[in-house]
């Protein structure tokens, strides 16, 4: 049987008069790819940073790996391993890929779980740790012959890349994406997925996933959650999610995804 890694129940977040997040609940479990689908400004991303810390909701509650974590800052959740990556790019465009890599290992160091290790900001002492782990990553998303690269030189996918290798340096036990495939070409879309479907077979992380890509989350997810105004509208598989009609009428009336 699956465990669930995470539940979110009845989460509400208003910004002033707005109401990004009315009213959504979600559970995901061991080894689930879980798509978060919805139109623009449907309360994606703010639902996301109430999992991850970065918002408060003003009621409701998240609960990780059992434990009630809506109070919990983001750095502890990140700590508990709960990994992110956000819209946009994040990765630092004047270190290496490697480097890049090497800072999301940071609240391991910091947490002095294997302390020892200083490496910030250009300055590092070099921990064969840290270092293997980092050249595992590294190989894992292929990009061995890029790992004394500069990010800033790299193109879009790839820099994306980069940004789930740093997030995967949490070691995390659940990885949040947010839009991870937005401005990529189909080629580095390909292979963005593959790695997310590697990351759920071998490592068994399960992953929520925002996506406007509709293929892409068919295809993918095991899961798919379908938000509008702040609410969940359908959920379920794939292909039951797909036929919908509330979905198609979501879709119809409020643009195209
Ligand atoms: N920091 C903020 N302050 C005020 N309003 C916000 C803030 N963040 C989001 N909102 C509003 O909350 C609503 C939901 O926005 P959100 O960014 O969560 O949508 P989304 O589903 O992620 O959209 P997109 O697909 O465009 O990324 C929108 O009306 C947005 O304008
Ligand atoms: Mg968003």
């Amino acid at each position: 049987m699956r465990n669930t890694v995470l539940s979110a129940k009845s989460l509400r977040l208003t910004f002033g008069a707005i109401t990004a997040v009315e009213d959504i609940s979600l559970q995901v479990k061991t080894g689930q790819i879980c798509a978060l689908i919805g139109p623009n400004g449907a309360g994606k991303s703010s639902f996301l940073n109430c999992l991850s810390g970065f918002y408060s909701p003003s009621s409701g509650t998240v609960e990780f790996e059992g434990e009630d974590i809506t109070g919990l800052t983001p750095f502890r959740r990140a700590e508990m391993g709960m990994a992110r990556t956000f819209q946009g790019n994040q990765t630092y465009q004047s270190m290496t890929v490697r480097e890049n890599i090497l800072s999301g290992f940071h609240s391991q160091m910091r947490s002095g779980l294997l302390g020892g290790l200083l490496y910030w900001g250009g300055v590092q002492q070099e921990n064969a740790h840290f270092i293997n782990l980092a050249e595992e990553i590294i190989e894992f998303l292929e990009l061995e012959p890029l790992r004394n690269t500069l990010v800033g030189e790299l193109g879009y996918g790839l820099r994306k890349r980069i940004d789930l290798g740093r997030a995967l340096g949490l070691n995390p036990k659940i990885l949040i994406m947010d839009e991870p495939m937005a401005g990529m070409n189909t080629e580095e879309k390909g292979d963005l997925a593959r790695f997310i479907l590697d990351i759920r077979d071998a490592r068994n992380i399960p992953i929520i996933l925002v996506e406007h890509d509709m293929e892409v989350v068919m295809d993918i997810s095991d899961e798919v959650t379908v938000i509008d105004w702040g609410k969940v509208i359908s959920s379920g598989p794939p292909d039951k999610v797909r036929s919908d009609p509330k979905v198609i009428s979501a879709y119809l009336g409020g643009g195209v995804v």
